[in-house]
């Protein structure tokens, strides 16, 4: 099924230099990068991208984080393209990510108490949805 779904370049990957990296392999893998832009994000903006994570304990340090700088802001569209980028970014936390994926091979360590895996995916078609219309109003 054609699906489209969110997907970030975080602050770090920006800074690191791995744009092109990530973007290749997207491509690679025969996604379509429909539409594109940075910006650096606000908290208001991030408020609602993380409504389920406000109030954690890491929540300060991951808006810190997503505030650090531009992020690299994509529609992605492809056949099951929302778990197949989840697949291609690797699991959350980027000291067990598995080699191969972007987070396993290019994520950083735990900084203060957020995880830097330097790329976001929607979860959901429902979170895809609601997280386009977000970043792309
Ligand atoms: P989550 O939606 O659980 O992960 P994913 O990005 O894989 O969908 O969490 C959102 C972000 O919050 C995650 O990318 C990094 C940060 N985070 C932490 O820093 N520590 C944590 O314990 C969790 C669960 C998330
Ligand atoms: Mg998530």
């Amino acid at each position: 099924m054609t699906e489209r779904t969110l997907m970030l370049i975080k602050p770090d990957g920006v800074k690191r230099g791995k744009i092109g990296e990530i973007v290749r392999r997207i491509e690679n893998k025969g996604y379509q990068i429909i539409d594109m832009k940075m910006v650096v994000p606000t908290e208001k903006l991030l408020n609602s991208h993380y409504a389920e994570h406000v109030g954690k304990p890491y929540y300060p340090s991951l808006v810190n984080y997503m505030m650090s700088g531009p992020v690299v802001v994509m529609i992605g569209e492809g056949t099951n393209i929302i778990s197949g980028w989840r697949t291609l970014m690797g699991e959350t936390n980027p000291t067990k990510a598995a080699p191969g994926t972007i987070r396993g091979d290019l994520g950083r360590e735990w900084e203060e108490k957020a995880m830097m895996n330097i790329v976001h995916g929607s979860d959901s078609a429902m979170s895809a949805e609601r997280e386009i219309n977000l970043w792309f109003t």
